[in-house]
Order: C-alpha cells, then structure tokens, then sequence
C-alpha cells in the first residue's frame, strides 16, 4: 500500500548543463516531469505526494536563480490550477512559508485555498523546506504551549512532536524517490521518514517519467516493510 510519495526531485542544473543550457533551463523542464508525476499519482489513487521544490538551503544559490524557481512556482499554478481542480487535486503547502515572497506566496495561498475541500490526490509543495527547521519550529510551538500552561513537559512524546509538525494530518512517507544519482535526505521529512523506503535512481528529474516512477512503485512493492518488528513467516 502506497499512501504517501515523498519526491527530491533532484538534477535540474545538471541535465541543463550537460545540453549546453542555463541551470535555469532544468528548472522549467522539471514542469513535465512533475505534471506526470501528479497524473500518474492521481490516477493510481496515491492519496498524498509531496515534492521537494525548494529547500531552506535553497535560498543560498543566486539571487537569479531563486527569483527563477519562485516564477516558476507562480507559473505552475496559474497554467495548472483550473485543472488540478477539476481532478479534485488539493494543493498543500510545507515549509517556512512568510520566507516567500509575496507574489509566490499569494498565489500559493490562493491555490490552498480555492482546492482546500477537494478530495483527491493532495499534492505537498515542500517549499523553504527543511527538515531539521520543521522540528524546531514543532519544538517552538510546544515550548510554547508549556510556557502559556496547556501543556506540560510530561505531554512531549512521540505522539505530541508529531502533532506539532507542518502537516499534522499527513500520514508519514511510505516510499521517497531521489533523482539524479545521489543518495540522502537532504534534509527532506527527516521526522516523518524514520521508516520510509528509499529508492535512487541516476535519472535526472527533467527526464524522469511516468515510466521511472511505475519502476520505483514496483521496487517498492516488493519489499517488505517490518517496522522493527520480524515481520511474518
Ligand atoms: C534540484 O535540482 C531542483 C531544485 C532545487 C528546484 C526545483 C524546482 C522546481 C522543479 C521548479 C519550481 C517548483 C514547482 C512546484 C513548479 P538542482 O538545481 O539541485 O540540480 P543539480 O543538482 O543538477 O544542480
């Protein structure tokens, strides 16, 4: 069962380069690959997916890169809006949002808001994302309700941290895909994925299709998920 499909969608610049084109160039060939990713998710009923769009450490790469990868965002959901509605897709949001800029970030809240009821496939842009971030922001928050006395020290567990992250709702990653050859986190879900599977494959994201993505599911498929446990038989 495949719940929810974490994606670091990783090799944009690389794939650019290697065609002799701007890093910015990958960027705008990662649309197809995430529309494919969205209609093959929607259409084998994968209820959550999230992509790591743009990370907290993203912000450190040229100013003209991030404005790029910002359009982008706006331009993504005003070419796929109507239509990301009309097959009951509801648009997420994790990560630092206020460090959006402005237009990026009302078109973002417009977008959550107009397909906040949809029931479909809800798709999670990670962005200003970092794992280590979300849990000192889930950290701040219960500090915070300790100080004001709706919860004490004996109340942090497990259970409570989890409460306090992005998405509480959000049921932890069962499979997460990296692209382009490289194998770690990246500070991507590192809370909610303590027992994800991981799969890696040297396919560039601006190449990877829906037939990339039915190889990594079938891997999955065949594994066994024990959870610590021995598993049966
Ligand atoms: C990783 O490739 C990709 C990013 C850091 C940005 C991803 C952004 C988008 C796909 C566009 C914006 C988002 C949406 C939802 C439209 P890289 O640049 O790190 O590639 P490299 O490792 O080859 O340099």
């Amino acid at each position: 069962m495949l719940t929810h499909l974490g994606i670091i969608m990783d090799g944009n610049g690389r794939w650019a380069r290697s065609r002799g084109l701007p890093r910015i160039d990958g960027h705008k060939a990662a649309e197809e690959s995430i529309h494919e990713a969205v209609e093959y998710c929607g259409e084998v009923g994968i209820k959550y997916l999230t992509l790591f769009a743009f990370s907290t450490e993203n912000w450190k790469r040229p100013k003209a890169e991030v404005s790029f990868i910002m359009f982008l965002l706006s331009r993504f959901i005003k070419r796929n809006i109507d239509d990301l509605d009309r097959k009951d897709v509801r648009i997420r949001a994790a990560g630092r949002l206020d460090d959006l800029p402005v237009k990026p970030r009302s078109d973002l809240d417009a977008a959550i808001a107009r397909t906040e009821s949809n029931l479909g496939l809800n798709l999670i842009l990670a962005l200003s994302y970092g794992g280590r971030a979300e849990i000192v922001d889930a950290v701040k928050r219960l500090t915070a309700d300790i100080k004001a006395g709706s919860k004490s020290v004996t109340d942090i567990s497990e259970e409570s941290i989890s409460s306090s992250m992005y998405l509480p709702d959000v049921p932890d990653p069962d499979l997460i895909i990296r692209t382009s050859g490289e194998k770690r986190l990246s500070n991507f879900l590192l809370w909610e994925s303590a027992y994800s599977e991981l799969y890696f494959t040297d396919t560039l994201w601006p190449d990877f299709r829906r037939k990339h993505l039915q190889e990594a599911i079938a891997d999955y498929e065949s594994r066994r998920r024990r959870f610590g446990d021995i598993g049966g038989n």
